[in-house]
């Protein structure tokens, strides 16, 4: 046997414009697995036929970490090179299909990368997406090579009684003979064709829920979530999110279940949320298991959120593929929108949907908007990459769906439809009316939703629209308002730029859809009139923007109004506005557009905490919020009519990394400073409002985790650790009060009551975030009560990890936390908890002016690669936006890149990342 090199020298650079057609296609493909930890024997027999619309030449098969035993063409011994790891097979026939057989050994045991036939367990699980099935066979591993699938599993029946793999089983039973006692056997058929990406075995001791349900059609379906026998109780929540997204894609875009049998299955190890393998999803735990016990309100979010996604996919990304990884986010960001959709078609009201709505926009500005700026800024449709597995973005997933997301908006064609929902739909029945069955481009999405819709903007402007896919960056939206108090007219003008990117110097102007408002001196939207005498019956009008400067004239404006710009954040943007603090604070008041309201507050608070970094001021005991921002927040807080949900974002302070990209140097440790300060203010300022919140909001029945009782325990989380905070401060005579002081003990004792893990967590996190001692005896409670739940002690790690630095306690606590028996680095969830919930979610306690959280860094980033190279790369990013510190932050941030740069045997993911940061 042959052993081949696992890695094939430098890598390459993929270009999307060197697309070509592949030179065979491959019909059938039969899979034999011999299933052994060790060593599994792999027979692949393929059909193969030469695409005649490309020039003759050899068939060049991918293929990496395989043990290479045996090639047959029709039958027969045939000659082959290896190139690069590649498989290059001459001479294959020129005409008619031909029958290619070969024969591989690999070994899932040692398979750390989690790429590939692995296990985790004593089970094995594939993860293909998107070149992992080179690393179970030899093929060509693109996605537009769609083939059909028979798969024969074989393993021993007592460790692995349950066996499966895409589509129907067609067979199974007992092996017999030499050499297969106690062994058995299942065979798949999948009825659609699939590139290999979305090939998937599982095989293991598992049990499953099921559920049998009735489509619109009267078809029948099996349902089933997998897990590991201990789990059951866990898989609720899961199943009722997978029915509702079926009931839902075949209601908004009827896209009904192509499929008899549904399965999801749960795996600990895991590099990502989940994937979409055709009719077998692999799901992280994290993204499947739920109780009230041992699951937050986020988690039951999230789960609903990713079961979608991945059954979303079943159509957008599976029946239309993607023709190459530069078109990622043909699925990607399309399947994003739908699932933020879908989180929001099932939210109970408007109030619930606005705040989907700001928890998206959250993630966007925090996570996307610095990668933007950064030196991995690409275009949702990149034009070239090195290692694809670091384009699995925050730009391609979250940015995506905001592309898309706009298309809707612009896909309208008037009153009937203002939000464009009804034209989107009919571009998404005309897209798979061209494309089903086949691997195509973000092009061809873009132009079915426009030729659906002829006479909207959309189908207008697509060219230019388009530049969202092409153009990278995030654009910057500045406007001007001013209003003629004698002509009864208000004019806004809007400028755009985009700020160069790498490999991008110069940026053409974007499509934008602003959505506006004029905001009255009572509160209310003034009715909208433009100059030309058109109306607008919904109080906002929306400017579809295509200049780099434009202005809008309103007519009859009875008195000077309040803008209300970019509403619902209809545009990836950066919106500058030169809003006077009593602007703001009467849109924080009053703007009928929730996002906006939330926005108003976050703008406010930010330019307190600009205001004080910048200056020169001491931070002790300082007081960065003004009266009127805590009365504000007092009012909100206290509103009768407001959502307990939507009341815990507004008061909610713009995060570190938020406030960060605000700046052109970054100090982290003033920024932590102001913020921590700002948090003591509203802390003791608002203590008796905080305790109103938290008694008024006490849980009213038995947990459920729907939106508005998530809510309610989201408010009394804050107001707990509100109140923590300020009993910690309330040493100081100004703001003590006797009161103050008995908060960390009733923190305590919610702690040891909660009937469900949000509350149980967040008073958890209330006494470990104020510092108080009562944090160190309720953190050992809390790990004994929940030593064998892995996720549960996933939070335990990342809450410590994550908590807030009081002069360097942090980095030497998570030193000890990797020396915990609890630690595992091969587990990507645990090794996520500790060293990502400090690197890239702790800025005050990982920027040390002793550089020592980038030496901590550095080693990690190592010492993963060796293991997982997917997961190092990720970590490795948590200094991208280094070029950004100030002194002495910048100096010791290069240093510990430019260490993990120097050494020579770096993985290509880490080695791209790494070289992309320190690029000029
Ligand atoms: N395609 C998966 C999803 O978004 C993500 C994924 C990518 C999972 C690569 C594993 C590997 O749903
Ligand atoms: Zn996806």
């Amino acid at each position: 046997m042959l052993q081949l090199r696992d890695s094939n020298g430098p890598a390459a650079v993929i270009r999307r414009a060197d697309y070509s057609a592949p030179a065979f296609w491959i019909d059938s493909v039969h899979l034999t697995f011999d299933l052994d930890p060790a060593k599994t024997r792999v027979l692949n027999k393929m059909t193969l036929r030469r695409n005649p619309d490309v020039s003759v030449q050899p068939l060049r098969l991918d293929g990496e970490a395989l043990n290479l035993a045996r090639v047959l063409v029709n039958g027969q011994g045939a000659s082959f090179k290896l190139d690069g790891g590649k498989l290059v097979l001459e001479n294959l026939p020129l005409e008619g299909t031909f029958e290619l057989e070969i024969f591989t050994t690999c070994e899932p045991l040692k398979n750390t990368s989690l790429s590939g036939l692995y296990v985790s367990n004593d089970s094995f699980f594939t993860q293909c997406e998107a070149e992992g099935f080179r690393r179970i066979t030899y093929f060509l591993d693109r996605p537009d090579v769609m083939a059909n699938y028979t798969v024969t599993l074989r393993a021993d029946q007592q460790k692995y009684p349950v066996l499966l793999s895409n589509g129907n089983l067609m067979d199974s039973g007992a092996l017999g003979g030499v050499g297969n006692e106690g062994r058995h056997f299942a065979t798949w058929v999948d009825p659609h064709k699939k590139p290999c990406y979305l090939f998937a075995l599982v095989a293991g001791q598992l049990v499953c829920r099921e559920q049998r349900i009735t489509s619109r059609a009267g078809k029948e379906h099996l349902l089933q979530v997998y897990v590991r026998p201990g789990d059951m109780d866990k898989t609720e929540h899961a199943m009722h999110s997978l029915m509702a997204s079926v009931v839902w894609d075949e209601a908004r875009f009827g896209l009904a279940l192509d499929l008899e049998r549904f399965m999801i299955v749960a795996t600990s190890d895991f590099n990502m949320g989940a994937m979409e393998n055709k009719g077998l999803n692999i799901f992280n735990t994290k993204y499947v298991l739920a109780n009230q016990a041992t699951a937050t309100d986020a988690d039951f979010s999230n789960i609903e959120s990713v079961v979608g996604h991945e059954y979303f996919h079943n159509w957008t990304g599976n029946r239309i593929t993607c023709r190459d990884w530069c078109q990622l986010s043909l699925k990607e960001g399309l399947t994003v929108f739908r699932d933020q959709e879908f989180s929001m078609d099932l939210c109970a009201d408007a109030s619930a949907r606005a705040v989907k709505r700001i928890e998206d926009v959250r993630v966007l500005r925090t996570a996307q908007f610095p990668e933007d700026a950064g030196p991995m800024a690409h275009p949702v449709r990149p034009d070239s990459y090195i290692e694809i597995n670091n384009f699995y973005t925050v730009t391609i997933y979250e940015k995506g769906a905001e592309v898309v997301r706009m298309m809707q908006t612009l896909a309208t064609e008037g009153a009937s439809d203002p939000s464009g929902r009804a034209g989107f739909a009919k571009g998404i029945t005309l897209y798979f009316a061209r494309h089903d069955g086949h691997a195509v481009t973000c092009d061809d999405f873009a132009q079915s939703i426009a030729d659906a819709n002829p006479d909207s903007a959309l189908a207008r402007l697509l060219p230019q629209f388009k530049r969202w896919y092409s153009q990278a960056g995030t654009p910057r939206l500045r406007a001007r308002g001013s209003y003629d108090a004698a002509a009864q007219t208000y004019t806004l003008n809007l400028r755009q730029s985009c700020a160069a990117t790498p490999g991008q110097e110069a940026k053409e102007p974007f499509v934008i859809p602003v959505s506006l408002g004029l905001v009255g001196s009572s509160g209310a939207d003034l009715p909208l009139q433009l100059q030309d005498g058109s109306t607008s019956s919904h109080g906002s009008h929306l400017l579809v923007m295509t200049q780099a400067d434009e202005s809008i004239t309103f007519v009859n404006v009875a008195e000077e109004p309040v803008p209300s710009i970019l509403r619902g954040f209809s545009a990836p943007v950066l919106l500058d506005f030169d809003y006077s603090d009593a602007q703001l604070l009467t849109l924080l008041a009053f703007d009928p557009d929730p996002f906006n309201r939330w926005e108003a507050g976050q703008r406010l608070a930010l330019r307190s905490a600009i205001q004080l970094i910048a200056s020169d001021a001491l931070l002790t005991g300082a007081t960065p919020l003004n009266d009127a921002y805590i009365e504000a927040m007092r009012s909100v807080l206290r509103h009768p009519a407001l959502d307990a949900a939507f009341k815990e974002l507004v008061l909610t302070l713009p995060s570190e990394t938020y406030i960060a990209e605000q700046l052109e140097v970054v100090d982290p440790q003033r920024i932590h400073a102001v913020r921590e300060a700002m948090r003591a203010q509203l802390a003791s300022a608002l203590a008796a409002d905080w305790q109103w919140a938290f008694e008024a909001h006490a849980p009213n029945g038995a947990y459920r985790p729907d939106t508005v009782s998530s809510g309610r325990r989201a408010l009394t989380g804050l107001a707990l650790t509100q109140l923590c905070l300020a009993a910690r401060d309330s040493g100081d005579p100004s703001t003590g009060s006797g009161q103050a002081g008995l908060w960390p003990g009733k923190a305590y004792q919610r702690f040891k009551d909660a009937d469900n893990m949000t509350d149980r967590f967040n008073a958890l996190n209330a006494l470990v975030n104020s510092g108080h001692a009562l944090a160190t005896p309720a953190l050992a409670q809390f790990h004994t009560l929940f030593k064998n739940e892995e996720l549960v002690l996933d939070k335990w790690f990342a809450l410590q990890a994550g908590s807030c630095d009081r002069g360097g306690q942090v980095l030497p606590a998570v030193r000890q936390l990797l020396k915990h028996p609890d630690f595992n680095l091969r587990n990507p969830n645990r090794a996520r908890s500790v060293i990502f919930s400090y690197c890239s979610a702790n800025p005050g306690a990982f920027h040390r002016a002793d550089a020592a959280g980038y030496v901590f860094w550095s080693e990690r980033v190592l010492e993963l690669d060796r293991i997982n190279p997917q997961v190092a790369a990720r970590l490795a990013r948590a200094l991208d936006r280094w070029k950004k510190l100030a002194e002495p932050y910048r100096s010791s941030a290069r240093q510990a890149i430019e260490r993990v740069a120097d050494k020579p045997e770096l993985s290509n993911d880490v080695r791209e990342v790494v070289s992309r940061a320190l690029a000029d």
